[in-house]
């Protein structure tokens, strides 16, 4: 079988005119993890906003295809948001802020099952049965069953959201994920749990991940296969791991 590959070929976004991305190419395989690192406004968000299928970005030109999936390439560009969700792109920040009056289980219940709405056999006809698999993964990610029951983010702390966010990952199954920033304002301890649930996903998924971040300590855990360096738009370096270490002793004047 065909390896699920993630491909971004010469992406070119622009917003209110002003272009932004200028020709971004990133190729990631399923089970993969690559870290993007770059200063302030270099573009990482708008790459991540724009794989979301978020309105305010212009695609001028380029690809990204997803290939391996039930043997056809798609362009998810060509997409609407939920199709790209029903495809198995997952992207970390798509949960609403806050909906007070709608229990997380319920809002999960309902995103589960647009992801595997073309999978009647995936489907759970009781919802017992639904709220069984979602404590399952709860409990193999370390997350406090109570959250289940309590209202979307009401009252979340930062920490909370995040592991709320990675147990919505967990249960979409994602071929791909795009995590932004996932450990910003994270304390330690609430890193460890976040990365270490991400990579129970990789293991038991097989998802390629592209991880946005500032910073060395969440890539300590999630031990990327290749880090990119994004300044002004563009991917100017790629590298293994060790390019990390460089970055946060020496920033990104170099490049
Ligand atoms: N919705 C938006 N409207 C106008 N400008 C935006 C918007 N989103 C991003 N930008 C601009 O695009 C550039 C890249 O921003 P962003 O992708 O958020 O960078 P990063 O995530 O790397 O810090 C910045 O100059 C920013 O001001
Ligand atoms: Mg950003």
């Amino acid at each position: 079988m065909k390896k699920n590959t993630f491909q971004i070929s010469n992406l070119k976004v622009s917003i209110d005119g002003k272009s932004i991305l200028r020709g971004v190419d990133l190729e990631v395989k399923a089970g993969e993890v690559h870290a993007i690192m770059g200063p302030n406004g270099s573009g990482k968000s708008t790459l991540a906003n724009t794989l979301a299928g978020h309105p305010s970005y212009k695609v001028e030109s380029g690809s990204v295809i997803l290939s391996g999936l039930d043997s056809i390439d798609e362009n998810i560009l060509e997409m609407s948001p939920d199709e790209r969700a029903n495809t198995g792109v997952f992207l970390a920040f798509q949960y609403p802020v806050e909906v007070p009056g709608v229990r997380v289980q319920n809002f999960l219940k309902m995103a589960y099952e647009a992801r595997f709405k073309n999978q009647p056999e995936r489907q759970f006809k009781k919802a017992i049965d639904f709220r069984k698999h979602l404590q399952g993964l709860a409990d193999e990610l370390k997350i406090n069953k109570e959250f289940l029951s309590r209202g979307l983010n009401e009252g979340f702390s930062g920490g909370e959201k995040k592991q709320l966010e990675i147990l919505q990952m967990a249960l979409l199954e994602p071929k791909f994920a795009i995590l932004d920033e996932t450990d910003s304002g994270l304390d330690i301890d609430a890193i460890k749990k976040v990365a270490n649930g991400v990579v129970e996903i990789i293991k038991k998924y097989n998802t390629g991940v592209i991880v946005i971040t500032h910073y060395q300590r969440i890539l300590d855990y999630l031990k990327p296969d290749f880090v990119h360096v994004m300044i002004k738009g563009k991917i100017v370096e790629s590298g293994d791991a060790s390019l990390i270490s460089s970055i946060e002793k020496k920033g990104y004047t170099d490049f």
